[in-house]
C-alpha cells in the first residue's frame, strides 16, 4: 500500500521519479506527489487521483537532480490534494513520504502543535515531517541522525523517505514492517518500495532489515541501525528484466499476466525432480523435522488463501498430514494449538502482506516452523521464515492475482509430493508420475489460452448482470471462491462461490430466472463427484439459472446452457486449468463494464496495513 520512490544522481529527477511512480501505481492510486530538492527550497507538487492528474499539474519542472515521489492508498485522511504526500515541516524545507501507519501520530501531533507546529492535513504522516524538522535542528542539520531518533519515537509500520532543501542530493530512508529496497546505479542511487521502480536503470539492489536507516547520495550509500552502528549492505542481483514490468503489447497487465501463466507454471516446476526425488533446495528443514510433523497450518489472504485451500486436498492426500487453512487476518487473534511439530506455510505473492506477516510471527512465537511460498525475492515474509520456496511467476503488476495463484498452487503441490516422499507415503514412481502430469500443465494452459476467444465473446453477453454465482466441489470449491473474488474486485459485481453440496442449505434461494451460475465440473468419478456436480447443475437450471459449465474434455454435461472445455488432467491438478476461464470471465466482464482492470477501485496490490 502506497508506493515510494527516491532518486539522486545526474538525471533530471522528475523523470525517474514519475517513471518509478508509474511502475508503483499498482500499490495505491488515491493521490500522487513529488518533492524535488533544489537548494534552499523544495519544489513540491501533489494531486488527488491517479498519477495522470499529477502529471498534468506538473507543468515546467525545475531541472534538479534529486527528489522523492509517492503514490497513495489512503488510510488516515481522505484522498484529497491536502492529504497527498509529500508532507512538509513549518519552514517547507523538509519533505517526508510514508507507506504504513504511524499508530501514535495523534499523541505526537498534540505535542508538536503545542511546540508551535502548524498542521495542514489529516494524515498520520505529517507528524513525522514536523518531528524530523525539530530533531534535525537538534542534531546540527544531520538528517540521518534525526531520522534515527525519530524512529525511536514512532509506533506502527512504516517506510519513510525524507529530503531537506539544505542537503538536496541526500535522501534518508527507513523501514519497519514495510518494504524498502535500494537500487545501486552508476553515479546515481535509488530507493523504492519495489525494484520495479528502478529496474530500467539498474539491476543491483540492496535489501534492508527492520529499523535500518539508509542514506544515499549520487555516489554513496550508508546503512546504520538505530544505535548508529554501520551495517554492510547486502547486495543482490535483480533477475527480472524491465520488459517483465511492462505491458508488452497487451491492453492490460492482467491480460498479459493471464497469458504468461504457462511460462510461470513451467518456471516454477522446472528442475524440481532430480533422480526421482523432488528437489526443493530452498527448503532448509531437516528430514527429521519433516518426519516429525504432526500438523500443517496454511496462512494466507485473498487469492493466496484460495491456493492454500487447494493445497489442503493435495497435501493431505499425498503426505497424510492434517492440514488447516486459516485466513492470516484471523489466525493471529487465536491461541492456536501449534508447537514445534507444526509446519506453518505462509503463502504470499508480494511477501509483504501485513496480515500474513503478523500471523507468521504469531506462529513462530508459538514454536512452529514457518515455510514461505513467495514470489518476491528478499521480501519480508521469506526473510522471517525458516525456509522458502519461491514461485517463479515474474512480477505481477495487476492488482488482481492470476499467475500468482497458479504458481502458488503448483509450489504447494511440490511441497505435498516432497513431504509424501520424505515421510514414506508416496513411492518414487508415484511422485514421478504426478510430477510428469504437472509438467504437462503448461502446454494445457497454452491450449486453453489459444481457444479463449469464444469465452470472451460469451462473457460480454452477461455484462449487465448484477449477481453471478460459482459452484464447485472438492478442489473445485476453492476455485469457485476465487472466481467470485475475481469478479467482485474487477467488475464490482455481487459474486459468491459455494460448495456444490451447500447449495440446498440456503444459497439456492438466490437463484431466479436468468441468474448466471458458473459450475466447475470435477474430473473424477471418485466418490461420485462428477454426478453430484451434474445434479447441482440440474437443480439450479430447474430454478431458471443460466449455467456455464467449466468441464474437462470428454465429460458429458447435461443441463448447462454453455460448456467451456478445458483439457483433461487428474482431479487434484484440475484447479490449475479451471481457474483460467474464470480469470478470463472476470477480466472480460470488467472490460465490458468499463471498470479499471489493472487498478480496481479501493484496492491496492500489496496490502501492508492490517
Ligand atoms: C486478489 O486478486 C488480490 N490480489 C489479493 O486477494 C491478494 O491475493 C492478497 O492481498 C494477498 O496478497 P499476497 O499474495 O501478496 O500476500
Amino acid at each position: 500500500m502506497c508506493g515510494i520512490v527516491g532518486y539522486t544522481g545526474p538525471q533530471s529527477a522528475a523523470t525517474p521519479l514519475i517513471e518509478g511512480l508509474r511502475r508503483l501505481e499498482y500499490r495505491g492510486y488515491d493521490s500522487a506527489g513529488i518533492a524535488l530538492g533544489t537548494s534552499n527550497k523544495l519544489f513540491v507538487e501533489k494531486r488527488a487521483g491517479k498519477l495522470a492528474n499529477l502529471e498534468s499539474a506538473l507543468g515546467q519542472v525545475p531541472e534538479v537532480h534529486s527528489g522523492i515521489g509517492h503514490t497513495r492508498w489512503a488510510t488516515h485522511g481522505g484522498p484529497t490534494d491536502r492529504n497527498a504526500h509529500p508532507h512538509l515541516d513549518n519552514e517547507q524545507k523538509l519533505a517526508v513520504i510514508h507507506n504504513g501507519i504511524i499508530e501514535n501520530y495523534s499523541e505526537l501531533k498534540a505535542e508538536l502543535q503545542s511546540a508551535g507546529h502548524t498542521f495542514h492535513s489529516e494524515t498520520d504522516t505529517e507528524s513525522v515531517a514536523h518531528l524530523l524538522s525539530d530533531l534535525r535542528k537538534k542534531h546540527g542539520g544531520d538528517l540521518t541522525a534525526a531520522m534515527r531518533e525519530a524512529v525511536k519515537r514512532l509506533r506502527g509500520s512504516f517506510t519513510l523517505l525524507a529530503v531537506h532543501a539544505d542537503t538536496p542530493d541526500l535522501i534518508v530512508g527507513v523501514r519497519r514492517n514495510s518494504p524498502l529496497v535500494v537500487g545501486l546505479g552508476d553515479g546515481e542511487n535509488f530507493m523504492a518500495s519495489d525494484v520495479a521502480a528502478f529496474i530500467e536503470y539498474t539491476k543491483r539492489a540492496v535489501e534492508l532489515g527492520q529499523d535500518e536507516i539508509v542514506t544515499i547520495t549520487p555516489n554513496s550509500i550508508s546503512i546504520t541501525d538505530l544505535s548508529g552502528k554501520e551495517i554492510t549492505p547486502r547486495e543482490y542481483q535483480i533477475t527480472w528484466d524491465a520488459a517483465a514490468a511492462q505491458k508488452g503489447g497487451f491492453t492490460h497487465f492482467m491480460l498479459k499476466e493471464i497469458f504468461e501463466q504457462p511460462k510461470a507454471v513451467a518456471d516454477t516446476l522446472i528442475g524440481r525432480l532430480i533422480k526421482e526425488v523432488i528437489a526443493l533446495d530452498e527448503l532448509k528443514l531437516s528430514e527429521a523435522e519433516l518426519k516429525g510433523l504432526q500438523k500443517i497450518v496454511v496462512i494466507a489472504c485473498g487469492t493466496a488463501f484460495h491456493a492454500g485451500l487447494v493445497a489442503k486436498y493435495a497435501i493431505e492426500k499425498w503426505a497424510k498430514i492434517p492440514v488447516e487453512v486459516e485466513l492470516a487476518s484471523e489466525f493471529r487473534y487465536r491461541d492456536p494449538l501449534i508447537d514445534k511439530n507444526t509446519l506453518v506455510i505462509a503463502i504470499s505473492q508480494s511477501g509483504e502482506t501485513m496480515d500474513t506477516l503478523m500471523a507468521l510471527r504469531h506462529a513462530k512465537e508459538h514454536g512452529a516452523k514457518v515455510l514461505a511460498v513467495c514470489n518476491t525475492n528478499s521480501s519480508t515474509i521469506p526473510r522471517e521464515s525458516d525456509a522458502v520456496i519461491y514461485t517463479h511467476a515474474g512480477p505481477e503488476i495487476a492488482v488482481a492475482s492470476t499467475k500468482a495463484l497458479l504458481t502458488q498452487i503448483v509450489a504447494t503441490y511440490l511441497i505435498g509430493l516432497y513431504l509424501g516422499q520424505v515421510r514414506g507415503e508416496l513411492a518414487s514412481a508415484e511422485v514421478k508420475d504426478i510430477y510428469n502430469q504437472m509438467l504437462e500443465l503448461p502446454a494445457k494452459l497454452e491450449q486453453i489460452l489459444e481457444t479463449v476467444e469464444p469465452l470472451r465473446e460469451l462473457t460480454r453477453k452477461f455484462a449487465d448482470q448484477n449477481t453471478v454465482l460459482f459452484l464447485g466441489r472438492h478442489v473445485g470449491f476453492p476455485i469457485a471462491l476465487e472466481g467470485a473474488l475475481k469478479l467482485k474486485e474487477l467488475a464490482y459485481i455481487h459474486a459468491e462461490g459455494f460448495a456444490g453440496g451447500e447449495l440446498k442449505h440456503g444459497p439456492i434461494a438466490l437463484i431466479e430466472a436468468g441468474t448466471p451460475v458458473i459450475a466447475i465440473v470435477p474430473n473424477t468419478h471418485e466418490h461420485g463427484l462428477d454426478e453430484k456436480m451434474l445434479s447441482n447443475i440440474q437443480e439450479v437450471k430447474a430454478r431458471g439459472a443460466n449455467v456455464i459449465a467449466i468441464a474437462s474434455e470428454g465429460i458429458e454435461i447435461l443441463g448447462a446452457t454453455h460448456v467451456i472445455r478445458i483439457p483433461s488432467t487428474s482431479q487434484l491438478l484440475q484447479p490449475v486449468l479451471a481457474a483460467v476461464p474464470l480469470q478470463v470471465f472476470a477480466y472480460e466482464m470488467a472490460v465490458a463494464r468499463g471498470t479499471d482492470v489493472d487498478q480496481p477501485r479501493n484496492l491496492a496490490k500489496s496490502v501492508t496495513v492490517e
